[in-house]
């Protein structure tokens, strides 16, 4: 019996056996491997006699492709069960009972930033966003807050490293600098997002949210401001009266500058905003300093303008009547089904923007 005969008839008995995947795969590279038997006989077709060796070559071809058929053929036949076996043990049984379906709930915060950023977008600011993890330059020294600042106590600053270059933000205000860097006067924005300070009670959370404002056009005047912000309060809490008070103040990158009270009273235990004679600081604001124009390559002499920065969780208590801020980042399921807002049914004045 010719060898080729021999490896054909010993191959294919094996493979009319039993097989697993592991052994055919050994069976196939025994074949047809870099060394393997039929690959061998390839290497030989060379040294054959030339009047020999077109017959060998066909035979060899046949026997190669006869053996290899029969392999892959093994192989489905293995793949075939295994996924049929497979189908059969998962069935699907359809009298089990659905799971249960739970629409998710707005956050108070969410709603809030929505909301004022609706009503600041009707009468022309843009919306800007700047990144939570901020250098010292944006956060503090282009708003001309001085190296010896209280704001820059570590106490109040989450550093990320030791040269104190990097920080969690501390307030918005450095969106303002990122926003006149990149573009030209004017500037209308507003820029609502998370804030970080190292202070935790019943009123102050380490991360807060912040919504700051900026107007910078050629005559711009502090009349402006309150106007702006008398709308504001107003579209807010949905009163057609406010009491609204300036009260002097300092920040680094504002002259003058001042807070803003609104007056409350309670009544039957709950607040109400725009009467009686208790006041409450919801925000900072003032006319942009020169030296912060300056810094970003805005000439004061020919622009100027305000800013504005609000605490956005402390509008949300107040609006929404919860009492405890900390409530607002505890995640606790309960509550956020009680206080969240159902994206189907949001409240009246909610004014349709996308989120
Ligand atoms: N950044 C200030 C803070 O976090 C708030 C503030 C005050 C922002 C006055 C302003 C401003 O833009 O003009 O306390």
């Amino acid at each position: 019996m010719s060898e080729l005969k021999k490896i054909r008839d010993e191959f294919i008995l094996k493979l009319n056996g039993k097989l697993d995947l592991i052994e055919l795969n050994q069976i196939k590279s025994d074949l047809f491997g870099k060394n393997g038997l039929i690959s061998s006989q390839f290497k030989k077709i060379a040294t054959i006699d030339i009047s020999e060796r077109k017959k060998f070559a066909s035979h060899l071809n046949v026997i190669k492709d006869e053996l290899q058929d029969k392999i892959n053929l093994k192989i489905n036949e293995i793949q075939n069960t295994s996924i049929n076996e497979k189908l059969k043990k998962e069935k699907i049984d359809v009298t089990l009972p659905e799971r249960s379906f739970v629409r998710g709930k707005i956050h108070p915060v969410s709603q809030t930033i929505d909301e004022i950023s609706s009503i600041f977008s009707e009468i022309g600011f843009s919306v800007e966003e700047g990144p939570d993890v901020e250098n010292e330059y944006n956060n503090f020294t282009a708003l001309n807050t001085p190296d010896n600042h209280p704001a820059r106590d570590m106490h109040d600053t989450f550093y990320l490293d030791d040269k104190r270059e990097r920080l969690l933000r501390t307030h918005t205000s450095p969106v303002q600098i990122r926003t006149m860097l990149k573009d030209k006067p004017p500037f209308k924005i507003i820029a609502p997002g998370r804030t970080y300070r190292s202070d935790s009670d019943q009123t102050h959370s380490p991360m807060f949210h912040q919504v700051e404002g900026l107007h910078i056009d050629k005559n711009i005047n502090m009349g402006h401001l309150k106007g702006c912000l008398n709308y504001f309060i107003k579209e807010f809490f949905e009163v057609k009266k406010i009491k609204m008070r300036f009260r002097p103040s300092h920040f680094p990158f504002t002259e003058p500058s001042a807070e803003v009270d609104i007056g409350y009273e309670v009544k039957d235990g709950k607040i109400i905003i725009g009467e009686g004679d208790q006041w409450l600081e919801i925000l900072g604001c003032g006319m942009v300093h020169p030296n912060v124009l300056k810094n970003v390559k805005v000439d004061p002499t020919k622009f100027q303008g305000y800013a504005f920065g609000i605490g956005i969780d402390r509008l949300a208590m107040l609006k929404y009547g919860i009492n405890d801020l900390r409530a607002f980042f505890d995640c606790d399921y309960r509550w956020l089904n009680h206080f969240g807002f159902d994206p189907l049914d949001v409240p009246t004045n909610y004014r349709g923007l996308s989120r």
